[in-house]
């Protein structure tokens, strides 16, 4: 182990570690914007500067390794300057929309920007890109808020092993890009959305997100994505008890920070009006069982061909005693005139682990055999 100090506190550090790192691990707040611990060092906002003794000159800190008897100091009256200076230039090429910013509350740029004091910018305000590109189901990239910190290029690069953005142009026309700036959706990209997560400012934002209420009008519910057999960690944000956009919970043991585009963007199922919430009979049943009064013959047409089968025209709503009485009743009479392996069952992702349980013990113990999957190994 390493020993050096920070703020005058002693602190052991493994060899190969970063200052900012190892001060972010030990309680100590550096101001940073392009730093992720997952990614590599940038070294871009220099707004992680510290005081080493012995050095003429700040450092950024996230990219200063840590060695032996280091002497660092993490907060000043100099720093202050330097690093309300970072965040002046900064906000000379960002608009000033905090008012209206969908981001609000939640934007690192912002908490900076009112923890250094600073209102607006003392140099000549411009913004070098106002692209914005609205351009696939799932994000929105506003080029304007863009801080070109370089953490989505690296996330898409490094972690979901894409590269699907990189920085384009030169000096202030720079801005991240899809090859040859085409749109999103005829690049490499997947959709993952991890990009969105790590941007600090609204330059990515959530679809879903546009004009539904800000941050701290937002409900937070951590809950296991339901898609397969991963189990990521995931947190809808909520608004009146529905969902405004999800994001991967930073604590999830299994996934961290990141999640795949069914996680991210897969839950408009929960509030569809086409969900199912009472057991239906099909109608030619209903009318056998005596349920329905109307005689009723399914279409002759292969329910592939189909697009939208619309649900009340085919099948009648019923009690769950109704319903289970007539699965469990042709199900003994399948077994019984074809044998238990004319059977399968396909279990769900959306169930618990003890209902997974319990069914598989009931294909296999109640019917009698070991025809049994679950949709999250399709
Ligand atoms: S991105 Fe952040 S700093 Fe910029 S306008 Fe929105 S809230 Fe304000
Ligand atoms: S959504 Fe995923 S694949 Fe697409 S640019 Fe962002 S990180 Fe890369
Ligand atoms: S889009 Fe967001 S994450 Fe990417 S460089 Fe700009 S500010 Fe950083
Ligand atoms: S966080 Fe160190 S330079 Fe940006």
């Amino acid at each position: 182990m390493i020993t050096l100090t920070i703020d005058e506190k002693k602190i052991e550090a493994p060899p190969g570690t970063h200052v900012l790192q190892v001060a972010l691990a030990n309680g100590i707040e550096i101001p940073h914007l392009c730093y992720h611990p997952e990614l590599s060092v940038s070294g871009g906002c220099r707004l992680c500067i510290v005081e080493v003794e012995g050095y003429p000159e700040p450092v950024p800190s996230c990219g200063l390794a840590c060695t032996d008897g280091l002497v660092i100091t993490t907060h000043g009256e100099r720093l202050h300057e330097l690093r309300k200076n970072v965040l002046d230039l900064l906000i000379s090429d960002h608009p000033l929309d905090c008012l209206i910013c969908e981001k609000a509350g939640d934007c690192l740029l912002q908490q900076y920007a009112y923890e250094y004091g600073i209102k607006e910018t003392t140099y000549t305000p411009t913004i070098s890109s106002t692209l914005y590109q609205d351009d696939n189901p799932f994000f929105i990239r506003d080029h304007q808020y863009c801080i070109l910190c370089g953490l989505c290029v690296r996330i898409c690069d490094e972690i979901v092993g894409v590269h699907a953005i990189d920085f384009a142009k030169r000096g202030f026309e720079s801005n991240i890009a899809t090859p040859y700036d085409g749109p999103m959706i005829e690049s490499t990209c997947v959709f993952c959305g991890n990009c969105v997560q790590v941007c600090p400012t609204a330059a990515l934002m959530p679809v879903s997100r546009k004009n539904k209420g800000r941050e701290w009008e937002l409900d937070r519910k951590t809950t296991i994505c339901g898609y397969c057999g991963v189990g990521c960690q995931l947190e809808y944000a909520l608004k009146e008890g529905e969902i405004v956009y999800a994001q991967a919970s930073p604590d999830g043991p299994v996934n961290g920070e990141l999640l795949c585009t069914k996680g991210r963007y897969g839950w408009d199922f929960a509030h569809s009006p086409e969900r199912l919430t009472r057991p239906l009979i099909r109608r030619d049943l209903a009318y056998e069982l005596g349920l329905s009064s109307e005689a009723w013959e399914q279409p002759d047409t292969s329910p592939l061909a189909v697009k939208q089968p619309k649900i009340e025209d085919d099948f009648i709503a019923v009690d769950w005693e109704t319903a289970l009485d007539l699965v469990a009743s042709r199900l003994a009479a399948t077994v019984s005139e074809h044998g238990p392996d004319s059977v399968m069952g396909l279990s769900s992702a959306r169930c618990t682990n003890e209902e997974n349980y319990l069914f598989q013990k009931f294909i296999r113990v109640g019917i009698g055999t070991n025809n049994v999957d679950h949709c999250a190994r399709l």
